[in-house]
């Protein structure tokens, strides 16, 4: 299968998604994770990204879709793909029908998570997560048992992204009303959108999206 989770930042997008790959063996192709690593590596489109991320903006569709197009590539046909953060715009979103079809794949499903703002901002500025292994943790709703210390693996090192301030938040979320959410009537218009209400606790929204996946 292939499907994409759509939603603003903090929509839980990523937590599901890791979710699904843990549960499915299918793969999650997070772009903001691949611009993330770019970035720690200071490869050219790393550099070229960082301020961009930074302030909330989008990063250009062309440098985007060739990443996951390169993704594509290096994967099995029979994997299963989640789109996570990806697309964006409706460039990235005809260039995803383009590279699946190059692929010998075709989009399933696109799985909407809806939020009140108040709340994705709540999720935002209070997320962190191990330096180390990278697990998530939350100021208010997931502490580690032992103060400052990994529950996964022990470390002492705990870090927050730049881009999780209130400010920047605020402007993604723009961004997403803006740019990504004229896309999901597209994909209405092909009957493949199913939304859930990502108010609820995470592991009731993974139980509604396994109902979903179970569907023939
Ligand atoms: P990206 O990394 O994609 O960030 P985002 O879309 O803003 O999404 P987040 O990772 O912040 O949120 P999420 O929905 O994954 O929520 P999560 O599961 O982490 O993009 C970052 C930047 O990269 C962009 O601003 C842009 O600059 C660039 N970029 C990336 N892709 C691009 C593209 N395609 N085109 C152009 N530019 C691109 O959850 C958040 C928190 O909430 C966690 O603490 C989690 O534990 C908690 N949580 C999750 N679900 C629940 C729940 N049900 N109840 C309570 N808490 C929950």
């Amino acid at each position: 299968m292939n499907i994409i989770l759509l939603g603003p930042p903090g929509a839980g997008k990523g937590t599901q998604s890791s979710l699904l790959v843990q549960h499915h063996g299918m793969r999650q192709l997070s772009t903001g994770d691949m611009l993330r690593a770019a970035v720690a590596a200071q490869t050219p489109i790393g550099i070229k990204a960082k301020a961009i991320m930074d302030a909330g903006q989008l990063v250009s569709d062309e440098i985007v879709s060739a990443l996951i197009d390169a993704e594509l590539v290096a994967m099995e046909p029979t994997t299963g793909a989640i789109f996570d953060g990806y697309p964006r715009t409706a460039a990235q979103a005809d260039a995803l029908d383009t590279i699946l079809a190059n692929h010998g794949r075709r989009l399933d499903m696109v799985i909407e998570l809806s939020v009140d703002e108040d709340e994705l901002v709540r999720r935002i500025t209070g997320r962190y997560s191990c330096a180390k292994c990278g697990e998530g943790y939350h100021d208010t709703s997931k502490q580690p048992a032992i103060a400052d210390v990994c529950d996964r693996c022990g470390s002492h090192e705990f870090k927050r992204r730049p881009d999780d301030n209130e400010d920047t938040v605020r402007k993604r979320m723009q961004v997403y009303r803006q740019e990504t959410a004229p896309i999901l009537p597209g994909y209405d218009a092909r009957g493949i959108v199913h939304r859930l209400d990502g108010m609820a606790p995470i592991e009731q929204v993974t139980a509604a999206i396994e109902g979903m996946l179970a569907q023939p």
